[in-house]
C-alpha cells in the first residue's frame, strides 16, 4: 500500500468528513456496489446515512474507519458494528467496506480490514461476521483469513435493480 495513505479511526464525524464519506458511498453505488442503496445515488441520502451513522458512533455503537490519503482526502471507509444482542457481547459485524474507484488496487481495502479487525479486539470483540455480494471483496477476506460460510441467493438488488446473492464469511480473532 503507499505509505501516504493512513487509516484514522472517527471519533466524530464533522462536516469535512460528511462529504469525503458521501463521496465515497456515491462513488461505490453509482459503480454497482450492492451496499444498501438503490440508483439514483443521491448526496442527500449519503448525508443522511453518515449522519446517522456519526449519531450511532456517538452512542458507542459502531466503530468507523477512514482512509485518507496525504492531501486528507477520504478514499475508504469500514466499519465495525459493536451493538449486538446480549447474548452475543462477544461478535460484531463488519459493514460498509468501501474504497473510491479511483483508489482502488493499492492496498487501501486490505488495510482497512486489517485496522478494523484491530480495532474490533480493542473494543473486546472476538468474532467478526459480515455477508457480501462483491467478488473483489470475497477475495480480500479470504485472503486475511476469513472463512467463508456459504450463499444465500436472491439476498438483495444491485443498484440498478438486478437481484443479487450475497456471501456470509465469519473470522474468530482469538486466532
Ligand atoms: C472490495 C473493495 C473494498 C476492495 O478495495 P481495494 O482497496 O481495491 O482492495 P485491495 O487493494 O486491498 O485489493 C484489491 C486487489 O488489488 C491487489 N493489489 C493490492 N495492492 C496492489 C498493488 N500495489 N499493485 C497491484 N495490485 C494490488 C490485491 O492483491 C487485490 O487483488 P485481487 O483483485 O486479485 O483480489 C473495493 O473493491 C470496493 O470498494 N468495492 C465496492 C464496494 C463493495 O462491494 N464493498 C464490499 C462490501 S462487503
Amino acid at each position: 500500500m503507499s505509505d501516504a495513505i493512513e487509516i484514522r479511526c472517527l471519533q466524530t464525524i464533522g462536516e469535512r468528513e460528511l462529504q469525503g464519506l458521501s463521496d465515497v458511498l456515491i462513488d461505490c453505488v453509482e459503480g454497482g456496489a450492492s451496499v444498501s442503496f438503490m440508483l439514483p445515488m443521491t448526496r442527500a441520502k449519503a448525508e443522511a446515512f453518515w449522519r446517522n451513522t456519526g449519531a450511532s458512533v456517538a452512542r458507542g455503537e459502531r466503530i468507523v474507519l477512514a482512509a485518507e490519503d496525504a492531501s486528507g482526502t477520504i478514499v475508504g471507509t469500514a466499519q465495525v458494528i459493536l451493538a449486538q444482542p446480549e447474548n452475543q457481547p462477544h461478535r460484531g459485524d463488519l459493514a460498509k467496506m468501501l474504497v473510491h474507484r479511483r483508489a482502488r488496487r493499492r492496498g487501501i481495502g486490505a488495510a482497512l480490514l486489517v485496522a478494523a479487525e484491530r480495532s474490533a479486539l480493542d473494543a473486546g470483540k472476538t468474532l467478526l461476521v459480515l455477508d457480501t455480494a462483491s467478488d473483489d471483496a470475497e477475495r480480500l477476506y479470504a485472503r486475511q483469513g476469513w472463512q467463508r460460510c456459504g450463499v444465500i441467493p436472491n439476498y438483495a438488488l444491485l443498484p440498478d435493480g438486478r437481484p443479487c446473492a450475497t456471501t456470509y464469511f465469519f473470522k474468530s480473532l482469538r486466532d
